[in-house]
């Protein structure tokens, strides 16, 4: 999980597409980032011309290709900073800090990554990192108009497992639902997960109860980003904290205050 130097960069939005109602893709050109980003890592953001949000936003980083020197964002609208994001045309700046925080260890020879809705975004930039490693996916979702995740893992994972809430695509529930007859097959060496907390929460005892390790990336509200304002911390399994921003994203399960 190595950590390297930050950068802040006004980045050109090169392109900036809805994926659903509310999820949007953004793409940006930042070298710098781009070259240093490792999957897991996130970067704080906001438009260059607007000062309102003040602070910028933390979101993970789904893609990088240091060679074009481009940043794939995948963002859900919901609040002023993200509206202000899906409202964003092409050529406009956005003013990108990163890459922030500790990453995914991919050393496992087989990884399953379990996601649930916009949790896959980090998820997605390990996998095309890891190809042509085999790495599967299990993608869960509201409905079937979560589709556009399938797409996106398409190139990069062997397979792809899908729930959703309403059972209109895949196994009807949640990735912990579907996870037991995953792990019953022996063959992953290492569980990524990313989601709402009582989902990691389940993934993390599911793939312990096989003998799997698993490494979570936490969401916590966060202000800086850096490591200087508290606002992130929360509590960890030895009784001490963590700052999510500066120690994290990525933890491995057994580190997490789960209570
Ligand atoms: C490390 C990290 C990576 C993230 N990666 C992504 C990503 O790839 N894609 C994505 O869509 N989102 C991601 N998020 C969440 C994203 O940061 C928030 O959705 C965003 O900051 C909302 O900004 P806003 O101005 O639109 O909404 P705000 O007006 O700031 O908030 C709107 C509502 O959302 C709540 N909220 C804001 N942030 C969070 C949060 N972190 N957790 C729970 N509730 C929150 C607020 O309390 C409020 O009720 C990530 C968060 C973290 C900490
Ligand atoms: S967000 Fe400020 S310390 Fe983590």
């Amino acid at each position: 999980m190595e950590q390297k130097s930050k950068f802040v960069e006004q980045a050109l939005i090169l392109s900036n597409q809805a994926l659903s109602s509310d999820v949007y893709r953004m793409v940006v050109q930042s070298p710098q980032i781009a070259h240093d980003s490792l999957p897991g890592q996130f970067v704080m953001i906001r438009l260059s011309d607007k000062l309102d949000p003040l602070l910028r936003r933390p979101l993970s980083i789904a893609g990088a290709d240091p060679q074009k020197g481009t940043l794939t964002l995948i963002y859900r609208v919901i609040g002023r900073g993200t509206q202000q994001m899906a409202a964003a045309q092409t050529g406009a700046s956005l003013d990108v800090m990163g890459p922030l925080g500790r990453g995914f260890d991919l050393s496992a020879s087989r990884l399953l990554l379990v996601g649930g809705g916009i949790g896959l975004a980090p998820l997605l930039f390990v996998a095309e990192r890891c190809c042509p490693r085999p790495v599967e996916v299990l993608a869960g979702g509201r409905t079937k108009d979560e589709l556009f995740w399938t797409e996106l893992f398409r190139d990069s994972c062997q397979s792809i497992h899908v729930t959703t809430d309403d059972g209109s695509l895949g196994v009807c529930g949640t990735c912990a639902d579907a996870l037991p007859a995953l792990l019953a097959n022996g063959r992953y060496e290492g569980v990524l997960t990313c989601g709402p907390r009582p989902m990691m929460k389940q993934v993390a005892a599911l793939a312990k109860a096989a003998g799997i390790r698993t490494q979570v990336s936490m969401e916590e509200h966060m202000a800086c980003g850096v490591g200087a304002c508290l606002a992130c911390t929360c509590g960890a399994a030895d009784g001490g904290s963590r700052q999510v921003c500066k120690d994290g994203p990525v933890f491995w399960a057994e580190e997490v205050d789960w209570s």
